[in-house]
């Protein structure tokens, strides 16, 4: 019965063996070791055929049920290797789906955005519509057709950024169209009578308008908002009824405007228009130079060769024209001291206005 203790033995070694193994490798070395076609278990079972056939069937069941036991062992393990695996992969590639996001700040609307859609509703409110032109516009309705004849000193290379870096005098003399970046929304007054072609016309142009002018105070890209307003009768009260609605919406109610006579090659009469300091009401500081007034708007009635270049007749309309900045307007309301500020893009000052 030796070969019945040598199983035993073999069996006790094997699974301690099992048991001790800390790898798949090592299990895999167990299995060679004891149970492969040359393993210790199957030499052993090559004494066999020297057990006496009474014999042969108990030891045989007892080598049956060794490996059974063994291939148990080894299945246990291996199974328990494999979850180990699996879950050090999980554990390694796992999300942790709570952790809070990254948060992006949300954006918002930039100040001078923010005022051009306050003045709009004014406006609004008396009926005028929003009108829009290019920024890249011709000097017909940039210039010619507002009166603004070839020797008016704003169609000089100074003020206006010409596209294509001709002038207006050479563009004429080389017959070509002069192309410029608008230096004022009045071109869509233009464009919106030859469109409309009849009274009324009651519309808003927001947007920006250009001009070769840096430095502290100015900035080469800058906002206006022009309002037109053309019907069979208009009169320069209601100009100045309208605007001092305007004022006293924007400002406060206790805002006065005053007229003063003044020159736009578009308007007949002209005049510019100031508001009481919005600072110290009228009695005088720094912002309105001691003066109480602040300048804001420039307007006046229609001029008639305007209606005339843009398709209408000025003996059968009338109609008033106003066009104001916007940054000096926001700067004004919102006590924004430096124009820089403005265009500038830092977060720390835009998001004081956002909505
Ligand atoms: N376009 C003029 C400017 O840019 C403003 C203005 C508009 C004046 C309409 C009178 C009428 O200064």
């Amino acid at each position: 019965m030796d070969l019945l203790n040598r199983i035993s033995e073999l069996e006790g070694e094997c699974l301690k063996a099992i048991a001790v193994a800390t790898t798949a490798e090592a299990l895999q070395e167990v299995d060679l070791k004891y149970l492969s076609k040359k393993g210790l278990f199957s030499e052993c079972m090559k004494s066999l055929r020297d057990v006496s056939s009474e014999d042969r069937p108990k030891v045989g069941a007892r080598a049956n049920e060794a490996k059974t036991r063994i291939d148990a062992a080894l299945t246990a393990k291996r199974n328990a290797f494999a979850d180990e695996a699996l879950n050090a992969q999980l554990q390694s590639e796992a999300i942790d789906a709570t952790l809070p996001a990254l948060r992006r700040p949300p954006g918002s609307t930039h100040l001078i955005t923010k005022v051009m859609g306050e003045l709009v509703r004014i406006f609004q409110r008396l009926g005028f519509e929003i009108a829009d032109g290019p920024e890249v516009e011709t000097e017909f309705h940039n210039f010619d057709a507002l009166n603004m004849l070839d020797d008016h000193p704003a169609r000089d290379m100074q003020d206006t950024f010409f596209v294509g870096g001709v002038d207006g005098k050479t563009a004429k003399a080389t017959n070509q169209t002069g192309v410029v970046l608008r230096t004022h929304t009045s071109p869509v007054q233009i464009r919106t009578m030859l469109a409309k072609k009849e009274p009324p016309v009651r519309i808003l142009a927001p947007g920006a308008v250009f001009r070769s002018d840096y430095d502290v105070t100015h900035s080469p890209m800058f906002h206006q908002l022009e309002g037109l307003y053309v019907n069979k009768k208009v009169s320069f009260a209601e100009l100045k009824g309208c605007l001092l609605f305007f004022a006293r919406e924007y400002f406060g109610p206790n805002t006065q405007i005053r007229m003063r006579p003044s020159f736009f090659p578009f308007v007949e009469p002209g005049a510019e228009i100031d508001v009481s300091c919005v600072m110290c009401s009228g009695k005088g500081c720094r912002v309105c130079k001691e003066t109480g007034w602040l300048e804001i708007l420039g307007g006046g009635m229609v001029h008639p060769s305007v209606f005339k270049a843009a398709g209408m007749d000025s003996r059968l309309v009338q109609g008033f024209a106003f066009g104001m900045g916007i940054e000096r307007i926001a700067m004004l309301k919102y006590g924004v001291p430096d124009l820089r500020l403005l265009f500038e893009n830092d977060p720390r000052f835009l998001k004081q206005f956002g909505i």
